[in-house]
């Protein structure tokens, strides 16, 4: 095979070299979902346009042609990921689903009160929440396996946690914030010991390793398509077909049955007892075509490259000032999650978006694994074989760049919102200021230094009862009313960004009557202001949350 070149694999995805925010896109959220290639993009697109039909339904032409490129998918899968049997595939809509599945056949209805589930504190809620529902039915219980100091699950305490109760261990092969390989085998021989069911989340692993059921011989794998160049709402759950013979179907409707009629249904025969409706074939159909394209260039000529790129980052990232990587090692897939001290991982990642770049910041889905970490969140790099050395080179830069000012203590003169002048509105003044500035790197710069000009609140007034609900990040808002009826505002939040967001609310609703407050129009004001458009739906739920606190103050 020929070495792996990136701008040849670079130029299959088109959305690559389109322009976000003007700027150049330099994409490192590949943990959450990977771009397409115009190959999958047109596999789908000529489902719709070429022979669009309902599968397994009808004997006209087109569905026969449908059904068998769906069916081809199946077999597809079934070698990529080397299943003994093809009924052993079953369509879902993704890794959330396949694990419900899991969860509320086999889980409802072999769990006893008593019985023991092992989870770790490195899961995804994908993989805490589904068991969490079924425990609270059956009376299961939930115990958690802990993490090494690498992030990896702790081999060496198995012992303690693996007794007879056992009866599931559900784990990521790879922690979606730690991108390090779990000890697989050794768990998978653990549950074995004690006939305990193995549920492996391979949500982060499909798209880096090849896989192999016959070898890894685990009950269950589930994982989606959109994290390996595939199209969303399309997922595999991979289950010995023993088990899923056993298993009652988890939804009732077309396909799934035999007969059905009011003295009793029949179901059908593996995989389709599980495929209730119609299925997402068209996704289905071009995921086929996903496993095609890295096929094409190699899995392990992907994931060889990946890991270097991976490493140089790892390396980079190492020698910028107050960068510390929440676990220790370098990580084994493109994942490379970090704080940086004394700075909100979301002014960050706000600063980032600025420069076109796009990571994660927050939690990621992993709320009780930031718990065990002691962090409130994290930010988070995801690499994919597509990424650049100078796409690094200028993260990097930019990160740097952004620590050094985020981190100076020069004063700059923002506007407060009490020292506003009189003879415009707060509000007017405040557009006024935004008219002047063009592009988002600019705004959001402005958006910053309104935020490092706000004094900090108190501590004493950081509060429960001043606690925005809602808010991404920590924020709180207090009020005083004067006896004219007119109320005053502070506020303060832990992100910058926050920080400057609320100097701009506020310079709305400072000094204002509960009817005036009831009228404004917020949407509108943000509109005019040209920032609605560069902030996420997220960030829009936090402005509305501290929005809502206002009126709730204001009791209007
Ligand atoms: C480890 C892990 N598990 C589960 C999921 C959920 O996957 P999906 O949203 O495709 O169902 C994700 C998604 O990020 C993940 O990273």
């Amino acid at each position: 095979m020929n070495e792996f070149n990136v701008s040849t694999f670079r130029e299959h995805f088109p959305l690559l070299s389109k322009p976000v925010n003007n700027l150049p896109l330099t994409y490192f959220d590949n943990g959450a979902t990977t771009q397409k290639p115009a190959a999958v993009i047109a596999a789908e697109a000529e489902v719709y346009q070429e022979y669009n039909a309902n599968v397994h339904r009808a004997s006209h032409a087109l569905s026969a042609k449908a059904t068998t490129a769906f069916e081809q998918a199946r077999i597809k899968v079934q070698q990529f990921i080397k299943a003994e049997y093809l009924e052993e595939i079953i369509w879902t809509s993704g890794t959330t689903a396949g694990i419900n599945l899991i969860a509320q056949s086999w889980g409802q209805n072999n769990l006893q009160a008593g019985d023991e589930i092992l989870l770790t504190h490195g899961e995804h809620h994908a993989n805490i929440v589904p068991w969490q529902l079924v425990a609270e039915k059956t009376g299961a219980i939930i115990k958690v396996l802990p993490l090494s100091d690498t992030g990896v699950i702790d081999d060496t305490l198995l012992e303690d946690f693996f007794n007879e109760k056992t009866k599931l261990v559900s784990f990521a092969h790879v922690s979606n914030v730690i991108g390090k390989v779990n000890p697989v085998e050794k768990i998978i021989q653990f549950a074995k010991k004690y006939n305990a069911i193995t549920v492996i989340d391979g949500a982060q692993a499909c798209a880096h390793f090849s896989l192999d059921m016959k070898a890894l011989d685990c009950d269950f794998y589930v994982f989606s398509a959109h994290k390996m160049y595939g199209p969303t709402g399309v997922g595999v759950l991979y289950g010995r077909r023993e088990l899923l013979n056993m298993m009652p179907p988890y939804q009732g409707g077309g396909e799934m049955i035999k007969s059905v009629s009011f003295l009793g249904t029949s179901f059908n025969h593996l995989p389709f007892k599980f495929e209730a409706g119609t299925p997402n074939y068209a996704g289905v159909i071009a995921f086929a075509e996903s496993i095609r394209f890295i096929e094409t260039f190699g899995l392990a000529s992907l994931a060889k490259y990946e890991l270097g790129l991976t490493s140089y980052c790892y390396n980079k990232l190492k020698q910028v000032e107050s960068v510390t990587f929440i676990t220790e090692q370098e990580p084994d897939t493109g994942v490379i999650s970090f704080i940086v001290d004394n700075i909100h991982n979301h002014d960050i990642a706000s600063g980032l978006d600025a420069q076109g770049i796009a990571i994660r910041s927050g939690h990621h889905c992993a709320m009780p694994l930031m718990e065990y970490l002691k962090l409130s969140g994290c930010i988070r790099v995801s690499l994919a074989a597509y990424n650049t050395v100078s796409e690094i080179d200028f993260f990097i830069e930019q990160l740097s760049l952004l620590i050094k000012n985020l981190l100076s203590v020069e004063k700059t003169l923002p506007i407060q919102p009490s020292e506003l002048g009189t003879e415009l509105s707060d509000e007017q003044k405040m557009l006024e200021r935004f008219s002047a500035i063009k592009g988002w790197d600019l705004r959001h710069r402005e958006i910053m230094l309104l935020g490092k000009g706000l004094s900090r609140m108190t501590k004493s007034l950081r509060n429960e009862r001043s606690l925005i609900q809602g808010c991404e990040s920590q924020a709180w808002l207090v009020a005083t009313i004067s006896e004219e009826g007119v109320y005053y505002f502070s506020c303060d939040s832990d992100a910058r960004v926050i920080r400057g967001l609320m100097v701009i609310i506020l310079a709305a609703y400072q000094h204002k009557s509960a009817q005036q407050i009831a009228a404004f129009d917020n949407k509108l004001f943000f509109d005019k202001l040209g920032l609605s458009q560069h902030l996420s739906p997220s960030r829009s739920n936090g402005l509305n949350s501290i929005v809502e606190k206002i009126k709730a103050i204001a009791d209007v």
